[in-house]
């Protein structure tokens, strides 16, 4: 592993707004953030304190918090968790990522600028129903997530039912889930998730920037946010697709094949390996 990821990791242990695989959290993000609010700039013994485990108190009743919580999932270096932030210093903000090079960056910037709204957690997102507990959640951010454009990658999305079984167990009736991407896969797959289990759709645009999107009702600030992978264009699409919807219907575990049989039939950009998986005879069969 290169020197600068070391250096990166070994900071992220002495951050107090970066946890990494934390227990006992469920219930207790108010009360974690009113800590952190209370200590102000990071110093080296204040922040053994609120890195410590048991410092945050195990299991309060599950309640909405007083403060409303956002998080940035897949939020890589947080321009979403930060941005939002400081734009809104009533409310907390949490960027979970896997990655801990990357949170260094946002976790860095809120250091510097005195930012105590907002915290990344470095964890699997695959496990995230280990630290929210009911209705802790306002808001749900997916920022450029890996579009995972083979099929048989599918469940891997974060807008598959499988992990929206998993917001929905933590997030308030009536919260909002947005997805900013520039895969017209990933978008079309969210798409067809969304109308399989009837969810409902708020605003859903293949261009975000296009002048009649931006001069809408459906424009707010926090759309003007952009990520890193947000300018790399990797899926040479141009364009920046948006969903917002909420998860208001239960999500039968029987639709998944429905959902596995209808992507199967418009997903073009399959790899002939995965088809090859599937057992699609393909040219090179
Ligand atoms: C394409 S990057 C986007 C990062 C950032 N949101 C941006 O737009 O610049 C996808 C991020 O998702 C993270 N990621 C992918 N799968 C994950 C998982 N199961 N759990 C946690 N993080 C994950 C990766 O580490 C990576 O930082």
């Amino acid at each position: 592993m290169g020197q600068k990821k070391l250096i990166k990791f070994a900071a992220i242990k002495a951050y107090e707004n970066v946890l990494e695989y934390p227990v006992n959290c469920k219930g207790s993000w108010q009360a974690f953030f009113e800590k952190l609010q209370a200590q102000g700039s990071p110093t080296s013994d204040k922040i053994a304190d609120v890195n410590s485990k048991e410092s945050i108190p195990p299991h309060p009743p599950a309640s909405k918090p007083a403060t409303p919580l956002t998080l940035e999932l897949a939020c890589g270096r947080g321009e979403y968790a930060v941005g939002m932030a400081r734009m809104f210093p009533d409310q907390n903000f949490i960027g979970l990522d896997i990655k801990g090079n990357r949170i260094w960056k946002g976790a860095s910037i809120a250091n510097k600028e005195g930012i105590h709204n907002v915290a990344f957690v470095r964890t699997q997102i695959d496990q995230i129903t280990n630290y929210f507990d009911t209705n802790e959640v306002a808001e749900i951010w997916i920022t450029f997530p890996d579009p995972q454009l083979r099929l048989s990658k599918a469940k891997k999305r974060l807008t598959h039912p499988k992990f929206l079984r998993m917001y929905q167990q933590f997030l308030q009736p009536g919260g909002l889930v947005h997805l900013k991407t520039d895969s017209p896969n990933l978008y079309l797959f969210t798409k067809t998730v969304i109308e399989l289990f009837e969810l409902t759709v708020i605003t859903a645009t293949d261009n975000l920037y296009k002048t009649a999107f931006v001069q809408s009702n459906q424009w707010n600030e926090k759309l003007s946010i952009k990520t890193y992978y947000e300018g790399l264009n990797i899926a040479g699409s141009n364009r920046i697709h948006y969903i917002q919807f909420k998860i208001d219907k239960a999500l039968p575990i029987e639709k998944d094949e429905q959902l596995k049989e209808m992507i199967a039939q418009f997903e073009v950009t399959e790899t002939h390996d995965a088809k090859r998986e599937r057992g699609v005879k393909t040219n090179e069969n």
